[in-house]
């Protein structure tokens, strides 16, 4: 008796376990005229042990390699040779698949879960087309964990669900440049909006600022939820104009370490005299309070006009620092990170195009830092997701 797979419909049966078989892999002899094509989904009966007893499963598997072979036509064969058997009408090409196992449904503790095959298919044993429903409960979860991110290219009828369980510790979404990183990450904060997560999104390349609108650009039932954070010297190709949740993003200039400024005017770490002319100047003006890169600048000037080696060094520092000037991101106010940029149920894009790497690398390391604060103290309750696109 041939599986049902619990439902009405019989399956179809494509082909045969021919030669080697593995819990992971198999190979199978199928119809020249009707085969399952790359990535197509197919099963396979077997017994497994689930719960310390023997079951009845459906392992689903996936086509990953299709192939057709022949003896007749061998490749020591010359043209000539090759006609002739065409022309006696030889035609002794058979179909292989190459599948791969994917798993097997199975209850534990009350929960479906998925799990690898242990035993393997002897030879013989029918292939099937997986039926849709199967496919389907492979890659779907409950409405309060699962986020749809679309259907699957081989099955158009299957929805395609990522579990939010899964998003516990980390998620890399990897593909060539072009493939659709960013466009996935959009549906998946999308997913997380409806969900009403809490999530930190760095932008360098101003990908996400349109979360908020839909294809139409219009607002969407989430809108209020997405708060984009502007670094006055982004180079988005939006006006902040069009959205009407966009927030400035600043850091305080005197919050800047020596270091940190020397890193961020992209200054070796080993010019020590122009870092220390730096170092000299801060601590000058730490003792007087409050300043902002004019002060700094000033304060260099007013020594290089000293002159001696020293003065020298606080020229050529001075020189280095006017290229922050562009970066008005460092200017008298903080965005505090801790209601602001941190709110449950918001998600946060923080836009730092236009910025250099070391300015970037400055924010994201004092945000990051600061939600790991929050979070670690207790402060903030809730999860966090944090999304880093790669610059
Ligand atoms: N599932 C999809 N449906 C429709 N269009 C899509 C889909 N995925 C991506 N696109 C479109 O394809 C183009 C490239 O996508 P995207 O920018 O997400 O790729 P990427 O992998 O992030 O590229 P890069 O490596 O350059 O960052 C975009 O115009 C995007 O709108
Ligand atoms: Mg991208």
């Amino acid at each position: 008796m041939q599986p049902s797979g619990g439902q009405a419909a019989p399956l179809k049966r494509v082909g045969r376990i021919v030669e080697v078989a593995t819990p992971e892999s198999f190979i199978f002899v199928t119809s020249k005229l009707d085969y399952p094509p790359k990535y197509e989904y197919v099963v396979v009966s077997s017994v497994e042990p689930v719960g310390g007893e023997e079951r009845e499963v459906l392992v689903l598997c996936q086509v990953r390699g299709v192939l057709s072979r022949s003896s007749a036509y061998s490749s020591k064969l010359d043209l000539d040779a090759l006609e002739r058997l065409h022309q006696a009408g030889i035609d002794d090409a058979n179909l292989l698949c190459v599948a791969r196992t994917l798993g097997f449904l199975a209850e534990e503790d009350g929960r479906e879960v998925v799990l690898m095959p242990r035993r393997t298919f002897p030879p013989g044993t029918p292939v099937y087309l997986a039926p849709d429903e199967l496919v389907r409960d492979f890659f779907s979860y409950p409405p309060d964990e699962g986020l749809y991110i679309g259907t699957l290219v081989s099955r158009r009828s299957v929805p395609v669900y990522l579990s939010v369980s899964g998003f516990r510790r980390h998620v890399a979404v990897i593909a060539q440049t072009g493939a659709g990183k960013s466009y996935t990450v959009g549906v998946i904060l999308e997913e997380l909006m409806r969900l009403g997560a809490t999530a930190v999104v760095i932008d360098p390349h101003a990908d996400y600022v349109f979360l908020s609108r839909d294809r139409e650009m219009r607002r969407h039932q989430h809108s209020d939820r997405v708060v984009v954070f502007r670094n006055p010297s982004s180079s988005g190709r939006y006006d902040p104009r069009q959205l009407d949740n966009v927030v400035e993003l600043t850091v305080r200039f005197s919050e800047l370490s020596p270091e940190a400024i020397a890193e961020i005017a992209e200054i070796p770490e080993g010019w020590v005299n122009i870092r220390k002319a730096i170092r000299t100047a801060v601590e000058k003006l730490r003792e007087r309070g409050d300043y902002g890169l004019e002060d700094l600048l000033e304060e260099l000037k007013r020594r290089s006009n000293q002159g001696g080696r020293e003065g020298q060094y606080a020229e050529r520092a001075y020189n280095h620092l006017l290229k922050l000037r562009r970066f008005k991101v460092f200017g008298s106010t903080t965005t505090p990170v801790d209601g602001v940029i941190l709110r449950p149920g918001q998600v946060s894009i923080l836009d730092l195009s236009g910025l250099n790497d070391a300015s970037q690398d400055y924010i994201v390391s004092w945000v990051l830092e600061e939600v790991f604060r929050l979070r670690s103290t207790g402060q903030f309750e809730w999860p966090v997701f944090v999304v880093v696109e790669e610059a």
